[in-house]
């Protein structure tokens, strides 16, 4: 039981973290989220879209949230095609208020309430950090570290608020280990994995967990898969073998709001293939073709 003394937000008492009922695990499979909505930034494409559609699975009404308009659109229209519960609700997270007035929208849009929160956007710049400038430095906090905090207060401070809620944030294996070249990404990926923590202990007595997902080297829209020569040269050494599938994000995604991890908070998932368990990569081909201070997304 998660008792704690630190008590914050409006009128919260320190109650006990309520665990699942049991009716719930009767109610024909542990991942069902029927009747609860979740909010996905950046479900535009890639893992965001694949959780879209594992939430829909799960009976959960979802409000596909993008900078893209024409993505977040055709994630919704395709999941209400397969008989799903989905709205497209345009966001930039770099902008705090329209970041806090679409959140307000979603969670109109989702009945009044909103149960899940999942955030997914993060981008990667790489540079030396001998050259790294300031502003760099803080364009990877906002798109990976501050917007994630942005967000997670507002729906904290939602009112009303449901009885139960979960807070998932995807951070990065680069944020336990070390990250040679986009250190200032590896950072806000790491303030990402002590900031759940924080939020966990202060936010327990409203009833909300927070969680962090690492991905490793998954298969994205702009990392597509490559041929097989590639993939085994670029990846051979995840102990699984291979590249991670937006699928395997979704699917933690899920597990990590369902009942079935009522009794997790504040903890870091790393869905990566046994990656972390290694130490450092080699980025020297990365750097090999580096032109200056390159950008991609991912990693
Ligand atoms: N792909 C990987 O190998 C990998 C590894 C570790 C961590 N990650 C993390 O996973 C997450 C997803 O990465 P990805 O490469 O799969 O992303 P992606 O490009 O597949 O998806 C990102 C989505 O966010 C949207 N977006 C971008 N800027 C936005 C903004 N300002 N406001 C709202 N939406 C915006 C994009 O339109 C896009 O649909 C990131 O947080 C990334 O850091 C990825």
């Amino acid at each position: 039981m998660i008792t704690t003394t630190v008590c914050s937000g409006r009128g919260a008492s320190p109650r006990p973290l309520r665990r699942f009922r049991e009716e719930e695990l009767d109610s024909g499979s542990e991942l069902c989220l029927r009747g609860s909505s979740v909010a996905i930034i950046g479900a535009g494409q890639g893992m965001g879209e694949a959780s879209a559609r594992r939430f829909a699975q799960a009976g959960a009404r979802v409000i596909v949230m993008d900078i893209d308009r024409r993505r977040a659109e055709n994630v919704a229209q395709s999941i209400v095609a397969a008989g799903g519960n989905a709205r497209a609700l345009t966001v930039d997270v770099l902008d705090d208020e329209n970041l806090i007035a679409a959140l307000e929208r979603a969670r109109v849009e989702a009945g009044g309430m909103l149960e899940h929160l999942v955030t997914i956007v993060g981008m990667a710049g790489w540079s030396r950090l001998t050259e790294m400038s300031g502003e760099m430095w803080d364009a990877e906090q906002a798109r990976n570290l501050r917007y994630f905090f942005i967000a997670a207060r507002t729906v904290a401070l939602m009112d009303p608020a449901p009885e139960r809620r979960t807070i998932t944030a995807i951070a990065s294996v680069d944020g336990i280990r070390s990250a040679p070249f986009h250190a200032a990404y590896g950072a806000a990926k790491a303030g990402l994995v002590n900031l759940v923590k924080s939020m966990c202990i202060e936010w327990a007595p409203m009833q909300i967990r927070i969680n962090a997902i690492a991905p490793g080297a998954i298969v994205s829209p702009r990392i597509p898969l490559a041929d097989e020569a590639s993939e085994r040269a670029r990846f051979s050494r995840i102990p699984a073998g291979v590249r991670g599938h937006p699928d395997d994000i979704a699917n933690a995604a899920l597990f990590l709001a369902s009942p079935l991890a009522s009794y997790i908070t504040g903890q870091t998932l790393a869905v990566d293939g046994g990656l972390t368990a290694l130490g450092p990569l080699d980025y020297s081909d990365v750097l090999a073709g580096m032109p200056g201070s390159g950008q991609t997304l991912g990693q």
